[in-house]
């Protein structure tokens, strides 16, 4: 699949079915993750692989509206790390970056994902602390559970020339 393939046939994927995500593919994401982009190259993130079954279980019970964990059999979490930041204030862009870069991978393996939102809603950052252990200083930013996708919502072209500018607003 080429790039622009995945940028356009992505979408939020919530249902799997219980097919584990192979290493390899695994591999690429996380290699994917790394890839991004960050403010002065400073890299300010850490990710943490889950695929253990009693823990996607335990996070998609402890955080309301994340029942898909229950069904995903791989997550990605992407945390921020803002000591590591080289100009303060852009963790969450480069983090946010290496987000996308796995759910695009993710299209591109031909699995499903969808982009859970973490920091800065509190319950859901000290659900995932205290489930995962995540040192205090490090910030859960996003968590993407992955699978082999059990629908398809299909593709949408979300074009709108109401929100392009030429040149001046
Ligand atoms: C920052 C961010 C946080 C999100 N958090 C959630 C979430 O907590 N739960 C969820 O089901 N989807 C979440 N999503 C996915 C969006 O709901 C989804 O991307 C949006 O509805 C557009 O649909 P699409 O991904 O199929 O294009 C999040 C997306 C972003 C970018």
């Amino acid at each position: 699949m080429d790039t622009f393939d995945a940028l356009f046939t992505r979408r939020s994927i919530r249902h799997f079915t219980k097919d584990p995500v192979a290493p390899d593919a695994r591999r690429l994401l996380v290699r994917a993750a790394l890839q991004a982009p960050s403010a002065a190259d400073a890299r300010p993130w850490h990710l943490v692989e889950i695929d253990e079954r009693g823990v996607l279980d335990a996070l998609g019970t402890a955080m309301e509206g994340c029942e898909m964990l229950r069904e995903a059999t791989y997550g990605l979490l992407v945390c921020g790390d803002p000591s590591l930041e080289k100009i303060p204030g852009f963790w969450v862009q480069d983090c946010s970056a290496a987000t996308e870069n796995v759910l695009l991978a993710v299209t591109a393996l031909g699995l499903g994902g969808v982009w859970i939102g973490l920091h800065p809603v509190a319950e859901r950052v000290a659900a995932v602390r205290a489930e995962l252990g995540i040192p205090e200083g490090i910030v859960p930013l996003a968590l993407v559970a992955v699978g082999h996708p059990a629908e398809d919502p299909g593709r949408e072209d979300r074009f709108d020339a109401g929100k392009l500018h030429a040149n001046r607003w």
